[in-house]
């Protein structure tokens, strides 16, 4: 492994069925959390991680996404032209320009690990972070951001980091799931991984730690997916080729001490503009009040 993760994945190719009909002709990492398109938000939190490198896994249809991150010279010319420079740099500042933003298309719907295997000829040999576009990590309020906490992680222990955290049992079959021989893994901490297995039956599931959509992987991983079979779902799983690295090597669960908001659904979509607007510098105070005065 190589001392720090600089490359990121992230899969933006699916249909976004649980958020129809919003999601029918915008992509739903599109739909906006308060000021900002999901996504936005999603590379945010990889690029204070110290990500450069941003893969995006497409598809047809999905063309909004790249273009929200490329230059948009007429508005920009415009709002200077009109000398509304606060916007402009809002605007022009959506990544760094240090950041780069590549696509590639995953052209058949064959599931998480599949279409990170598609990046596969940009991530090259090097370790690498997957994001999940409809996750949202919260840390608001913390020393350090979770992904942040969970790179250090990787670089000071070289070993994988894949972010977890508790989630009522009954909940468990919805995610992939990691056993660390029982350890009780705290907030902010890491543990190794001894299990992994992707929506397991809630009385077969080995923990109610749940994947949570962020990890940080050894080069290796992309090799153990060529040769993944489906598996639940019939989908070839990221879990699995984990699950496999786990026989040759360790990976570690970092147990997240923030919030996670599920966009991907509308309630955990609704609930993620709820909180970023009442954490949001412009909206916060007028939203609360809003909030405060509600007669329910
Ligand atoms: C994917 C992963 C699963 C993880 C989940 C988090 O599942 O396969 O391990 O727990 O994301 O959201 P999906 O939600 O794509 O079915």
């Amino acid at each position: 492994m190589s001392s720090t993760v600089t490359k990121a994945v992230i899969p933006v190719a699916g249909l976004g069925t649980r958020v129809l009909p919003a999601s029918k002709a915008i992509p739903k990492e599109m739909m906006p959390v308060v000021d900002k398109p999901v996504i936005q938000h999603v590379i945010e939190e990889a690029v204070a991680a110290g990500i450069t490198d941003i893969v995006l896994v497409t598809r047809a249809g999905k063309s909004a996404i790249e273009d929200h991150f490329d230059s948009h010279y007429e508005l920009e010319a415009e709002l200077e032209r009109k000398g509304k420079t606060a916007i402009l740099e809002s605007v022009r500042t959506i990544v760094p320009s240090n950041v780069t933003i590549t696509a590639v298309r995953q052209n058949k719907a064959l599931g998480l690990g599949h279409a990170v295997l598609c990046a596969a000829p940009i991530i090259g040999n090097c370790d690498f972070a997957v994001l999940l576009p409809d996750m949202l990590v919260n840390s608001y309020g913390q020393e350090e951001a979770d992904l942040s906490a969970m790179v250090s992680a990787y670089k000071t222990s070289q070993q994988g980091q894949i972010m977890v955290e508790p989630v009522p049992m009954e909940h468990v079959d919805r995610y992939g799931v990691v056993n660390c021989n029982g350890v009780d893994v705290r907030p902010g901490q890491s543990a190794d991984i001894a299990q992994m297995v992707e929506k397991p039956p809630i009385d077969k599931a080995p923990s109610n730690l749940t994947i949570n959509g962020r990890y940080i992987l050894p080069a290796r991983i992309m090799e153990l997916l060529k040769d993944t079979q489906p598996g639940a779902g019939g989908e070839i799983q990221l879990t699995d080729a984990m699950a496999e690295y786990l026989t040759e090597g360790s990976l570690q669960a970092f147990h997240m001490q923030g919030k996670t908001y599920d966009c991907g659904n509308k309630v955990g979509y609704l609930q993620a503009n709820v909180i970023y607007g009442l954490q949001n510098q412009e909206t916060a105070e007028s939203f609360k009040t809003f909030i405060k005065n509600l007669d329910l």
